[in-house]
């Protein structure tokens, strides 16, 4: 049996991918809260900071570090990361069954058998891209908006605010739900531990959720 599952616990996620994940999170709430501070000023959030001012400085700063993290983490577990890129990347008729019961967190939709699912669900591999384009485009427009305000013409600077703005949207709305699912709902938050505290989930549990991948996980022998 692999050295990956002891006592009933299969290691999930190891200790890079746990801390990089907790500076997305931290970093991420920082840059969301001060965002929505500039955007509807008046509420009080730039006051926190000391003024829009520092309040600016804090986000493209917090900004910097949101981005380096995982610049950082795929240079340094690149075939990792290729795998999460082509776990994320591959749906087969197991997901699509997936998606018509939708995990079964449903409550009116019933399902009878879960279909088999890899190291992530059906919808945590679309939560997973869509994360990869939002942050991507947060990053991209953020730095735009930072460092090439003198540079670049007043329409693409524009737009940049627009794509930056209701991209921040979409993100803050999406990760919401995430973590609702992730650490509130009963019936998914088998795996909160395996990301946010000592990397491991049941054994049992995961042979159950991710069969397809705890069957490869017990012939690595
Ligand atoms: C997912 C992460 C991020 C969220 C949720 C977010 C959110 C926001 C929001 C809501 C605004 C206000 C836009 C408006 O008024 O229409 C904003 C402004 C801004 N953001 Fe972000 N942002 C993020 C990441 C970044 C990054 C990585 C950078 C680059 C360093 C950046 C740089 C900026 C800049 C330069 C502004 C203009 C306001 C200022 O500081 O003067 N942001 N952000
Ligand atoms: C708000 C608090 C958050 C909690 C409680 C949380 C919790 C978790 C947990 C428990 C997992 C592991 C799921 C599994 O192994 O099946 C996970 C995965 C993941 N998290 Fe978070 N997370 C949070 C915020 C974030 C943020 C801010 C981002 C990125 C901006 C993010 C991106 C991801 C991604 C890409 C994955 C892997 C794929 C997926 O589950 O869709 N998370 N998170």
């Amino acid at each position: 049996m692999s050295k990956e599952i002891v006592k009933g616990k299969a290691l999930k996620h190891g200790t890079q991918t746990r801390t990089m994940h907790w500076i997305h999170l931290i970093t991420f709430i920082l840059l969301g809260f001060t965002g929505i501070g500039f955007h509807w000023s008046g509420n009080g959030i730039n006051n926190l900071f000391g003024g829009g001012a520092n309040a600016s400085l804090v986000h493209v700063w917090t900004g910097v570090i949101f981005t380096l993290g995982p610049t950082l983490y795929i240079l340094l577990n690149f075939d990792r990361f290729a795998r999460f890129i082509d776990t994320i990347t591959t749906f087969t008729r197991n997901d699509m069954a997936w998606f018509k019961v939708l995990g079964g967190y449903v409550p009116f939709i019933k399902m009878k058998v879960r279909p088999p699912q890899d190291k992530y669900n059906a919808g945590q591999k679309v939560l997973g891209w869509l994360v990869i384009i939002g942050c991507f485009l947060m990053i991209f427009t953020g730095f735009e908006m930072w460092l090439g305000r003198h540079t670049v013409s007043a329409a693409f600077l524009n737009t940049c605010y627009a794509i930056h703005f209701w991209t921040g949207m979409v993100l803050i709305i999406m990760i919401a739900g995430h973590f609702y699912l992730a650490a509130i709902n009963s019936k998914s938050r088998g795996e909160f531990a395996s990301m946010m505290i000592d990397g491991y989930v049941d054994a049992a549990s995961s042979a159950e959720h991710n069969s397809k991948w705890f069957s490869e996980l017990r012939k690595e022998a």
